[in-house]
């Protein structure tokens, strides 16, 4: 077992697991389980309103998970961080706080790629479906990058928001958000729209930094960077966060309430999160950046993933009659794989791969409108993490060689 894989005692508990769907849930190291239970034991209460020791420790954590976050994702203050409960609910509660903000109106539009996850997809039909505004789709070219020249011809008045994915779950390819900025800075100069990123699938796999992707919103989910689910991260520029009208209040995110009205809070974060937050799920982030840091951070991630993309995508190109959605280029991509075989049913590989202990998921991976663009109704994905071995990766591709020859 790789030293790594040692600090996930999942594989203790299941030394023959094969784990290959990290894109939907990553496995959490011994740091994070360690860490949430200890707290829960020793210094759990509820923050802001306690003078005692236990609430003022609960208080510092919650603010050093925001602190860890902010270094992390190079936010300028930790008070830009707010916590929802995944990515999902972070961009409901940012698009619906744009619109009751008066930042969008009817037959404004909004911008996103052909192979948003629906996260990125459904906030703003909603707002199409309630309030008439605009949601064009940009496409991608063959090798699955954005397709720049579609980009610039939508590129109109009506235009407000571009909200994009930093890494596609599907093609795991890396949109450069920085060039995306620059296109639009090139065509609106300073009034260009607002540029949001899902970044999901980026933050945990590689360094991500808002002020260098020129961003002026961001959101990713815990569970899938060894933190626990249902605590999710949207970030934005104060200066976007003190104009929102959050569409939630009461708890701590307000001003004063009287018997007919009330204010929001203007301070932040508090003014975007209501109530008691999950306390838990701040630790497990809090730890699970500090687990990071204690591999050598982003770096040994990132040349631990390198190494497997380069194996995999070897290994990939091999297998006849299998169709890779997705760039065969190391450098365009991270660890997210999604392929088609010819004749055999993606669930029946993994099914078949499931009977061999090996992980990976087969579907539409909450990205029809990219499947149906693509024109496939189903796929598998296999996916990476750091702890993630060339062996895990020997067995996997000797069981779909298998798969494919058993089931055609
Ligand atoms: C790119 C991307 N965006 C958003 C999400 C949604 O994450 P969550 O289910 O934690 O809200 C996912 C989850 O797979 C994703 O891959």
């Amino acid at each position: 077992m790789s030293n790594i894989k040692k600090d996930f005692p999942i594989f203790t508990t299941h030394p023959d697991l094969v784990y290959l769907d990290s894109t939907a849930t990553s496995q959490k190291p011994d740091m994070v389980i360690d860490g949430v239970a200890e707290y829960l034991r020793s210094s759990y209460a509820n923050i802001h309103r306690g003078s005692y020791d236990i609430s003022e420790i609960s208080e510092k954590l919650y603010e050093d998970s925001k602190k860890i976050v902010a270094k992390h994702i190079g936010a300028d203050s930790w008070r830009e961080v707010i916590y929802s409960g995944n990515s999902t609910y972070a961009l409901n509660l940012l698009a619906q706080s744009i619109w009751r903000t008066k930042l969008l109106k009817k037959w404004d539009t909004v911008i996103v790629s052909v192979v948003e996850h629906h996260a990125n997809v459904v906030p703003w039909l909603i707002l199409k479906e309630d309030y008439g505004i605009n949601v064009e789709f940009v496409w991608v070219t063959d090798n699955f990058d954005i397709d720049y020249e579609d980009l610039k011809s939508k590129l109109n008045s009506s235009v407000k928001i571009v909200s994009l994915a930093h890494v596609s779950n599907t093609t795991g390819q890396v949109f450069d958000i920085a060039k995306v900025n620059y296109t639009l800075r090139a065509h609106y100069g300073n009034k260009k729209p607002l540029l949001i990123v899902d970044a999901s699938q980026s933050v945990p796999h590689f360094s991500v930094n808002v002020s260098e992707l020129g961003c002026d919103a961001l959101f990713f989910t815990g569970h899938k960077v060894f933190a626990d689910s249902w605590i999710g991260v949207l970030w934005a520029k104060e200066e976007l966060l003190m104009k929102l009208k959050p569409i939630f209040s009461g708890g701590g995110a307000i001003g004063e309430v009287k018997q007919k009205s009330f204010t929001h809070s203007n301070k932040l974060p508090d003014k975007f999160e209501p109530g008691t937050p999950n306390l838990s799920g701040a630790v497990s982030i809090l730890r699970a950046f500090e687990y990071l840091e204690s591999i050598w951070g982003y770096k040994k991630l990132e040349e631990i993933e390198a190494d497997l993309v380069e194996y995999s995508l070897e290994k990939f190109v091999k297998i006849s009659g299998l169709t890779l959605i997705g760039s065969s280029k190391k450098k365009d991509r991270v660890g997210v794989f999604t392929f088609a075989v010819t004749w055999v049913h993606s669930f029946d590989i993994s099914d078949y791969l499931a009977d061999k202990n090996i992980c990976v998921r087969a579907g539409q991976h909450c990205a029809e409108p990219f499947m149906e663009y693509v024109w496939q109704t189903h796929t598998c994905r296999m996916s990476l993490q750091i702890y993630n071995t060339r062996e895990d990766l020997d067995l996997f591709f000797e069981t779909l060689e298998n798969a494919i020859n058993d089931l055609k």
